[in-house]
């Protein structure tokens, strides 16, 4: 029989299989930023309607067609968060963040929500780990996010991914240029699809963000495509000139995607996001850029800002396909006989005051749980044998080289330990 409820369209349950996996890219996280010294913050996953408007823009497909409005019982016009940034720079000025240090490193993880067409690597709600460097208007700053961003995927192991940048100037620039694209794409007006069309009105920068082959065939078809950078005034110019140098220095490899404009209006200068091709059409998996004016398009004092966010449903997506699997390294299944079976649940308790154990709950037979212990994938395997037990001795094998031991059961808690730290895997 068919069950009755099924996960909303867009959004899935993560099983334990997958939740492990989730964590420990979560935990790898948190290691880095902790050593950027980022501190995190919590808000909530609802916010007014009107901020996330003024924010991503009016014109953007964020708020156009993907915001989760609802009115709540007291008929106030909210929506589920489309992003972080938002509702962070709401708190940062809602608690005068801004008079109690002149930099703020702020990073927050957890769902956000956006009524886009289900596919592979895009849902409807799904997990960002988001940072912003608030109140540095230096290109340090820019170059300090990017290595952040950078180092982030290091550590999940994306050794070889390149960043993209490109510099979208101020809102002036960007619409001086945006009527020289318009005289581009001229030639071509007419054939682009409905949502290029309207684009090319409302905000025709986007038209380089088109994901339709029709579209993006008929821009490879034309002429070289003015370029953003070239429209910089000085000022933005001598910034992208440092961001660039200052990536250099610090090792970072780049590209300059002259198309890259983002999805979001409230970018002004340094613009960057990390793709890869493995995942097709939502190649993106993560992006940002400094925001100089949003702050106080919210109603504080100018305050620069940079930040990035990255999608963590598409992150893991690259990991799983490439059979990445949880760290199981301190994980200890224990296996035992008829005759020790209340000793194993004494032993696997004392055992969890530190280590992460497995036991049979079931009194299956021995093979039965031998094959359970291969199925979980836990690093160590200790046997209490009837004979062994009578002795004072235990069984540690090592699942992933096989090399086993008899040692004394008082001497396993060591052993494990000292095993464990061998292999540097005692974090
Ligand atoms: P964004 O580029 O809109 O930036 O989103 C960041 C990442 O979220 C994307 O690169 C992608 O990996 C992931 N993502 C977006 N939509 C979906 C979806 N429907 N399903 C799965 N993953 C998705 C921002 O959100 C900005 N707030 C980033 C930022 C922070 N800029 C400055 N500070």
């Amino acid at each position: 029989m068919a069950p009755k409820h099924q996960a909303p369209r867009g959004t899935r349950d993560l099983l334990p299989d997958e939740t492990a996996l989730w964590r420990m890219v979560e935990a790898q996280a948190r290691g880095v930023l902790e050593r950027y010294g980022y501190g995190e913050i919590r808000t909530p996953m609802f916010e007014d309607y009107e901020l996330f408007a003024r924010s991503a823009g009016e014109s953007s497909d964020v708020v156009q067609k993907e915001m989760y409005r609802f009115r709540d019982l007291g008929d106030r016009d909210l929506a589920l968060r489309p992003e972080f940034t938002a509702g962070v720079m709401r708190a940062y000025l809602e608690h005068g963040l801004g008079g109690r240090a002149r930099v703020h490193r702020l990073w927050s993880m957890g769902p956000v929500f956006r009524y886009g067409r289900p596919q592979k690597g895009r849902y409807r709600q799904f997990a960002q780990l988001n940072c912003e460097l608030v109140g540095s208007a230096a290109s340090g700053a820019d170059v300090e996010m990017i290595a952040l961003f950078v180092d982030l995927y290091e550590a999940w192991g994306f050794p070889d991914l390149t960043v993209l940048v490109n510099s979208v100037g101020q809102p002036a620039t960007r619409r001086a240029y945006g009527d020289r694209l318009r005289e581009w794409l001229a030639p071509v007006r007419g054939q682009l699809g409905a949502d290029s069309q309207q684009r090319l009105v409302t905000n025709p920068l986007r038209v380089l963000d088109t994901k339709d082959e029709g579209d993006l065939a008929l821009l490879a078809g034309l002429g070289t495509m003015p370029r953003l950078v070239d429209t910089l005034d000085a000022e933005d110019r001598a910034h992208w000139d440092d961001v660039r140098a200052g990536l250099e220095a610090a090792g970072i490899a780049y590209e300059i995607d002259h198309g890259l404009v983002r999805g979001l209006d409230y970018y002004t200068r340094t613009a960057f996001e990390v793709h890869d091709r493995s995942l097709g059409a939502q190649s993106a998996l993560g992006g940002g850029g400094r925001y100089d004016g949003l702050i106080e398009m919210l109603g504080g004092p100018p305050t620069p800002g940079v930040g990035f966010a990255i999608g963590l449903d598409r992150a893991l997506l690259v990991l799983e396909q490439r059979g990445v699997r949880a760290d199981n390294s301190r994980t200890v299944c224990l296996v035992a006989m008829e005759g020790t079976r209340a000793a194993a649940t004494a032993l696997a308790r004392e055992l969890r005051r530190e280590f992460a154990v497995e036991t049979d709950v079931d009194a299956r037979g021995f093979s039965a749980q031998m094959k359970a212990a291969g199925k979980s994938g836990a690093r160590w395997l200790v046997v209490l044998g009837e004979d062994e037990w009578k002795r004072g001795e235990v069984a540690l094998k090592d699942s992933e080289t096989g090399a086993q031991v008899t040692l004394a059961r008082t001497a396993l808690a060591d052993a494990l330990r000292e095993r464990m730290r061998d292999r540097g895997e005692d974090r």
